[in-house]
Formats: C-alpha cells, structure tokens, sequence
C-alpha cells in the first residue's frame, strides 16, 4: 500500500483523533475510551469514504497501542481465515499482559456466514486478550450474533465545517492556490464521500492552483489519475497498472481507456516532444490490439512505454 503514498488519499489519510473528521458526538465517546483505556469490540458501519477504515487503524495503533492484524474480507473471506491467520494471531497474546491484540476486519459484510459464526466463537473465547474491530458498507450483512457483541458505530455524517478545515489544510501543505468557492463546488458534487472530495482535489490541482472542472465520467476520472500517476516519477508503472486492473469493470475496452488518457495527457503540462511519442505509442498499441492475444500484456507494456518516454531512467 505504501506505494500509492504518493495519492493524497494515502498521503492524507489522518493517522490520529484529532485530525480525523467525525461528528462530534463520535469523536468524544472515542476519547472516553481512550481516557479509561478500555475500547469495546467495535462495529463500524457507513457507506464508502467515510473514514472506516482509517478510523479502525487509528483506534488500534493510538488508542490500543496494540500490534494488530489487518484483514481485508474482501480479499479473505472464508471460514480458514478465522481459523487460520486470526486465530494464530489472538492465541499469541499472554493472558498475563495487559496489552490486547487487535483485529481489524475490514469490510466485514464480505465475511462468509459460516466466517462470521467462527468469529463471533473467536470474540467470546478470547475475550480477555483480544479487540476486534469490523467495518461494514452494509450493516444488514453482518449477522445479528456477531453485532449484539459489539459496540456499534453508525453515525459518519461528516460536518461539513471540518471537511473544510481538513481541505484547507492539504491544500496548504501541498502550497496549492486556492478560493474557496471551487472547494465548495467539490463539496456539492462530492460530499458525503470524503475520499471522492481528496481525490477531486489531488485531480484538480495539478496546475498549483485548484481548478475544479466536474469530470463527467467515472473514466475521465480515472484516466485523470492513471496520466497524473504515469508522469510522477516516484509512482511505479506496477502501481498503476494495479489501478487500472482494480477499475477495468468501468471502462468498455482498453482501447479506449488509452484514447482518454491520450486526451487527458495531451491536455496536461507534459513536454510537446512527450506528447508527441505518447500519441504513437497509443496509436501503435490501437492498431495491434486485434492481433494480440494477451491485450492485458499489452496495456501493461505500453504503460511501462509511456513511462519509459517521460522517465527513461524507469527502463535502465
Ligand atoms: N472522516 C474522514 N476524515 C479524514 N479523511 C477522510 C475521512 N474519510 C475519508 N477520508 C479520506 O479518504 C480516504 C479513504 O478513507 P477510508 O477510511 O478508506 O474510507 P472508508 O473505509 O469509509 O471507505 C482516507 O485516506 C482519507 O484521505
Ligand atoms: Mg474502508
């Protein structure tokens, strides 16, 4: 994950209390939690970008000061997870220190019933040693048995006054220019999703200014990032040949997924020469593609051809 740091969805995701956004009512029962050093087990539920998952690494490095194990259910969500890697992980922990384990389940709704029923048997037999903390999209996912013993957390309507706090403060960090009535227009086509907000941002200030054009397309956004990515040296071609791979389901083809980052890349700051040897490359990979029999091959060759042309360094 280290590798997308360089996204200001990761290079700004908060890693304490005071900077996370969260109604204030939230926020002051996890500090009575903090105060008194005891965290219940926790379910956090909302719809995508609210903090969850933030939430839940916050509480487990800051509040618990815990070694804890991070799994996200989307990618392990069976029955041999709970009682493979989880179950190693609690039955570590020594009945004599204090200290608890932590396990954060992430996306906790993807859990396998059958997964849940072991997790909930994992709660009450290591009650003493250990803290789990499960985020949910959808709460009505997560069976009745596993909720009844945990703390829920259900209220992310982020207060627009700290969303604007928290904007300003990236803005400043990363020296953009900026009115506030284009944070405003982000805000109308965003809120309450707080990632869209951070990547429309990141997106819409390439320039050093924040200028926000609504993108009008899910694909133009990520043909936004994908160009953004490729012409940032520290960003690897892997990463974003992951991003790619991660939102295929939004694009028809790749074919013109490469015509739109074209566009994108020739509207961007890129070196007309750039420009120029990009337009060929994506002209060449177009005019190949019906005869290759591995188009994924391909698309991930020309993004390490893309970047060759603006890094050359990349293939030495
Ligand atoms: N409540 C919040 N406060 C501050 N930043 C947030 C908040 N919610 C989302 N973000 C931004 O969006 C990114 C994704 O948040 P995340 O915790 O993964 O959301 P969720 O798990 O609810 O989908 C974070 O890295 C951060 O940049
Ligand atoms: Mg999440």
């Amino acid at each position: 994950m280290s590798l997308f740091k360089n996204l200001w969805v990761e290079k700004y995701r908060p890693t304490n209390l005071d900077d996370i956004i969260l109604p204030d009512d939230v926020k002051d029962k996890f500090r009575t939690f903090q105060k008194e050093g005891k965290i219940p087990h926790l379910l956090l539920v909302g719809p995508s970008g609210r903090g969850k998952t933030t939430l839940a690494k916050i509480i487990a490095k800051e509040l618990v000061e815990s070694s804890y194990l991070y799994i996200n259910a989307s990618d392990d969500n069976g029955i041999d997870t709970v009682r493979g890697k989880i179950r190693s992980f609690v039955e570590e922990a020594s009945p004599f220190d204090k200290s608890h384990k932590t396990v954060i389940l992430d996306e906790g709704d993807r859990l396998s019933p059958e997964a849940q029923d072991g997790l909930r048997n994992l709660i009450e037999s290591f009650q003493h040693n250990a803290r789990f903390i499960i985020t949910a999209n959808n709460g009505n996912a997560i069976r009745d048995a596993l909720k009844s013993r945990c703390h829920v957390v259900d209220n992310f309507a982020l207060p627009k006054k700290q969303c604007l706090v928290r904007v300003k403060h990236i803005l400043d960090s990363e020296k953009i220019e900026y009115d506030v009535e284009n944070i405003l227009k982000i805000f109308d086509d965003c809120l309450p999703d707080f990632r869209k907000v951070v990547e429309a941002l990141n997106i819409s200030s390439s320039t050093g200014k924040l200028i926000y054009k609504k993108e009008s397309t899910d694909v133009g956004k990520l043909a936004n990032v994908v160009q953004q990515s490729l012409a940032n040296k520290s960003i690897t071609v892997e990463v974003v040949r992951e991003l790619l791979i991660k939102k295929q389901d939004i694009f028809e083809s790749y074919e013109d997924f490469f015509n739109l980052v074209h566009t994108v890349f020739y509207e961007s700051k890129t070196a007309l020469k750039d420009k120029r040897k990009v337009t060929i490359l994506i002209a060449d990979f177009n005019e190949n593609i019906k005869f290759v029999k591995d188009v994924e091959l391909s698309a991930y060759a020309l993004l390490i051809k893309i970047k060759a042309v603006l890094f050359p360094e990349t293939l030495k």
